[in-house]
């Protein structure tokens, strides 16, 4: 699969139309985050599917385990490819998701990428949803390799803060989309960088082009 994930961060319906088309050769996931579905809901999900692509439903479930476990189930039925849960709702919270069947996969956030946190922390939440059978974690690109590391190769690793060159925005543990694929990033998830541009295609075909 492609490893550009684009996220449709953006609120206009005809716009999300309109850059789903427009960059289908680039990617095969789009990243639909809680903006987009509370506004569009399975509207959305349609635009995506009707592209032959796959959708990744980014809502990070954080809840009591019963909560979480239905919510999987129902992101189960609308056909997403993979979710989100909080690495940091604990055991029982991610033992719960993972224990529907033929589910969408599971990647867990192990600390936002727009707060400052150690290595050990991160590690140390990526081993706990490991051991819960979660797919993955979406993590910063300061900690591919060492997930990697601890957690084995087949142990996806997904990374927001992908920046082109010093704007930050709110992300605080940033890296180039070259770096993050080099590390061993499964995923690079992009917004703002692709989207803020004066051309987002061009941007996005640039960045497709170098990794
Ligand atoms: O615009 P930018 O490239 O920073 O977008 C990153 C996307 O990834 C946003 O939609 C954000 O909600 C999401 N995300 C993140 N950090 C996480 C998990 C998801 O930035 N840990």
């Amino acid at each position: 699969m492609k490893k550009i994930i684009l996220a449709l961060d953006v609120y206009d319906f005809s716009r999300v139309e309109e850059l789903v088309k427009k960059t289908v050769p680039y990617i095969d996931i789009y990243k639909v985050g809680p903006i987009l579905f509370l506004r569009y809901g399975e509207k959305i999900m349609r635009i995506i599917k009707d592209n032959g692509k796959e959708i990744f439903l980014d809502l990070k479930f954080h809840d009591i385990p019963t909560t979480v476990k239905l919510s999987v189930e129902s992101a189960k039925e609308l056909g997403v490819f993979s979710l989100t849960v909080h690495s940091i709702g604990g055991e029982d919270m991610l033992m719960a998701a993972t224990s529907i069947k033929s589910r969408p996969k599971i990647w867990a956030v192990t600390v936002l990428t727009s707060q400052v946190a150690t290595k050990e922390e991160v590690i140390r939440r990526a081993k706990l949803a490991k051991a819960c059978g979660v797919d993955g974690v979406i993590s910063s690109p300061l900690e591919i390799a060492i997930i990697k590391k601890e957690c084995g190769k087949e142990f996806d690793v997904v990374t927001p803060g992908i920046r082109l060159e010093s704007i930050y925005d709110d992300q605080k543990r940033v890296a180039t989309p070259d770096v993050a694929i080099k590390e061993g990033a499964d995923f690079i998830v992009v917004g703002r960088p692709i989207l803020n541009t004066i051309n987002p295609i061009e941007t996005l075909k640039n960045i497709y082009n170098k990794i």
